[in-house]
């Protein structure tokens, strides 16, 4: 059964709406992405993913802190940069994810294209490795990019799942879940662990499940915070019908 990595960035997306000129220890700044992952946690997460993008526009430094005071793994995802592995060997999460980084992106958009910068990926892989982070590759289900993550010296990859979520004709889908499947196959003979995600959902975890050996974690958020607005608007707006009688 794959562990659950609760992916908290949206929850700070909310605050930051708000509250962006505030430090994150502000009374007023919610929600707050430590109080949503304790609550996580003690719900059956296993560990927390959070972001911190070089334009902070949602995790800030300081949760990024606070999370790594949880009696739970962190993995912190992060762009390959000197600055960001300089922060990474500060805090020591207990894992990173080397992820692509785009200013306009609204979200990770690909895998990161390992063989086209190896150097580079090897490198922040190796200097993180040697201060006691473990590394993980998000990359695309794709031979060459599996190969090339193996080689630079990363004991994990997560697969990007995102091209299988946004398939919705039969036969992509099918095609889709048959790379992540060959993907997951081939990492694990070379002995890497493999995790999975992005635009994971309720619906769609099922089939991949079915699908796809080998997962050790799925790192998911948005269908989870989603979730949470509809499972818990109800309550919300009960409590504060109730506060105006
Ligand atoms: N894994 C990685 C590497 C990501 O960049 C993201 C998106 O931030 C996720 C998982 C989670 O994706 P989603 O929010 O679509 O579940």
């Amino acid at each position: 059964m794959p562990k659950l990595g609760l992916n908290i960035d949206h929850v700070a997306t909310l605050r930051q709406a708000r509250y962006r000129d505030v430090s994150v220890a502000h009374p007023l700044a919610e929600p707050s992405p430590l109080t949503v992952a304790k609550i996580a946690l003690a719900a059956g997460a296993h560990s927390i993913t959070a972001h911190l993008r070089e334009d902070r526009r949602h995790i800030q430094d300081d949760d990024t802190r606070l999370l790594n005071q949880l009696n739970a793994p962190l993995n912190l995802e992060m762009a390959v940069t000197d600055t960001m592995v300089a922060t990474a060997l500060t805090m020591k999460p207990q894992d990173a994810c080397l992820v692509p980084e785009n200013r306009r992106e609204v979200t990770t958009e690909g895998g990161l294209n390992v063989s086209g910068q190896f150097d580079r990926v090897a490198k922040a892989t190796q200097t993180l490795t040697a201060g006691g982070v473990t590394v993980s590759l998000f990359i695309d289900p794709d031979d060459r990019q599996i190969r090339a993550a193996k080689d630079a010296g990363a004991p994990c990859v997560e697969l990007h799942t995102g091209a299988y979520a946004n398939a919705l004709a039969p036969a992509d889908r099918e095609r889709q879940l048959a790379a992540l499947r060959a993907a997951a196959e081939l990492a694990r003979s070379l002995g890497l662990q493999v995790n999975a995600g992005h635009g994971l959902n309720y619906s769609n975890i099922p089939p991949l499940l079915a699908t796809v050996p080998h997962l050790d974690t799925l790192n998911i958020g948005h269908s989870v915070i989603s979730r949470a607005v509809l499972v818990g608007i109800e309550q919300a707006v009960r409590e504060l019908a109730a506060l105006l009688r």
